[in-house]
């Protein structure tokens, strides 16, 4: 099944704060980009809350339990739903956030995660641990801090065993 999940956590798995990223990570938004760019993103309603604008280039998809829910530049979806395209081969990428990172962690094949070297003070939404017999660590990459970074960081990519 090819779901892929992808964020960024901090050293003690912190994902957010106050319906935002709790960094700015210029280097870890053009890999998230180059990673997703042409597929359909999987998120969270409140994650698409946090978005400027609809993510170019991509389908937005929309996990929320208001069936009246509309808005421009994005489609609702369900569970069901995102199952049925990624048992059918295509390569969706769930962006967030917590609540759906744990909802979909047992359907995904790959973890694209990268680790903000820092620990976010009062970080209100967390990644889920990765158990160590079920996931296999593919690749590390330590990346120092570049322009538009504040932080170094580390780009991981995790395979199911
Ligand atoms: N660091 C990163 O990589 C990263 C990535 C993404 C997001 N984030 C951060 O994560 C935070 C947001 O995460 P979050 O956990 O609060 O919210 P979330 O996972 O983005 O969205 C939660 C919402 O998803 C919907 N939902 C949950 N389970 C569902 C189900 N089974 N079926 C249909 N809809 C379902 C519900 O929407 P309704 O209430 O509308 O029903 C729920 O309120 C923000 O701070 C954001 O910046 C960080």
């Amino acid at each position: 099944m090819p779901l892929h999940l992808i964020w960024a956590e901090d050293e003690a798995g912190g994902i957010g704060q106050d319906g935002d990223l709790p960094w700015r990570q210029r280097t870890d938004l053009q890999r998230f980009k180059a990673l997703t760019l042409g597929h359909a993103v999987v998120m969270g309603r409140r994650t698409w809350e946090s978005l400027p604008f609809p993510l170019p280039g991509r389908e937005n998809l929309v996990l929320t339990r208001d069936p009246s829910w509309s808005e421009d530049g994005a489609q609702r979806t369900t569970m069901k739903d995102v199952e049925s395209r990624s048992d059918s081969g295509e390569v969706l990428f769930v962006i967030g956030g917590g609540e759906i990172y744990a909802l979909m962690l047992s359907d995904a094949s790959v973890i694209h995660r990268t680790v903000v070297h820092t620990i976010v003070r009062g970080a209100d939404t967390h990644a889920p641990a990765l158990d160590p017999e079920v996931w296999t660590l593919e690749s590390s990459e330590m990346i120092a801090a570049q322009n538009g970074d504040q932080h170094d960081q580390t780009f991981e990519q995790w395979t199911r065993l």
